[in-house]
């Protein structure tokens, strides 16, 4: 199972990405913008990003913005010439995305197919040409849409297909998402460490050095 950021935030991709041992940082439009607001600061940041993952390892997935054809072909060419050709380009399952996907990736660009809600949308997509497909979890439930009942169809019907799981909304997603087969979870920032840190964890933890200091009057180890 690998686990991905699902965040733009150089700051946060600095810090947590070897602690957890990341297989790589997804983005899109949305998350770009909340974390730059400037444009030309935006591109910087992706290039910090896409040169931080050259020298860590893993995968950085950048979605494209244009709606047509060529827009999207034009799109792709700027993400892989700007943050590096090993750059999984990002692509939302439209007519328009299918056409580029299809030439893209006759060209040997790696491409993911996204925004993918529907099993069929999804068979089109690898037909395309796509590797990995992305299924938008939250997105989905929130339209009444079965994201499990999606990723476990995906994984019995094209099983060599990387099936990333992103636009979780709680941990229990994560759970339901693994369950279903899934390949690898993209976790947002704020959901990363939302259950080490719960009441749980430091109720167990503060036990443990309760009876520690209980016993020996002190609160961790030390040299004897
Ligand atoms: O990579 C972005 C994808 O996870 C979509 O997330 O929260 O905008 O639905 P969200």
């Amino acid at each position: 199972m690998k686990l991905f950021l699902d965040t733009a935030d150089v700051n946060f991709i600095r810090s947590t990405y070897s602690m957890v041992n990341a297989d790589g940082v997804i983005t899109n439009p949305s998350l770009i913008s909340r974390s730059q607001s400037k444009y030309g600061s935006a591109v910087l940041d992706l290039k910090v990003i896409g040169k931080f993952i050259n020298e860590h390892g893993g995968e950085l997935h950048v979605q494209t913005v244009g709606k047509s054809y060529e827009d999207i072909t034009k799109d792709a060419s700027f993400i892989l010439e700007e943050f590096g050709n090993e750059t999984v380009v990002r692509i939302p399952v439209s007519r328009d995305g299918l056409a580029a996907m299809s030439s893209l990736s006759q060209e040997g660009v790696k491409v993911a197919g996204t925004s993918i809600y529907t099993f069929s949308q999804a068979l089109l997509a690898v037909k395309a040409g796509a590797s990995q497909l992305t299924v938008y979890a939250g997105r989905m439930e929130e339209n009444g849409l079965d994201f499990e009942a999606l990723v476990e169809l995906l994984k019995k019907s094209v099983p060599e297909i990387f099936v990333l799981v992103a636009s979780i909304r709680s941990m229990s997603m994560a759970e339901k998402a693994a369950k279903a087969g899934a390949d690898g979870i993209a976790y947002k920032p704020e959901l990363l460490f939302s259950e080490v840190g719960s009441l749980l964890v430091s109720k167990t933890m503060d036990g443990f050095a309760e009876s520690w200091k209980n016993t020996y009057e002190i609160g961790k180890f030390e040299k004897i």
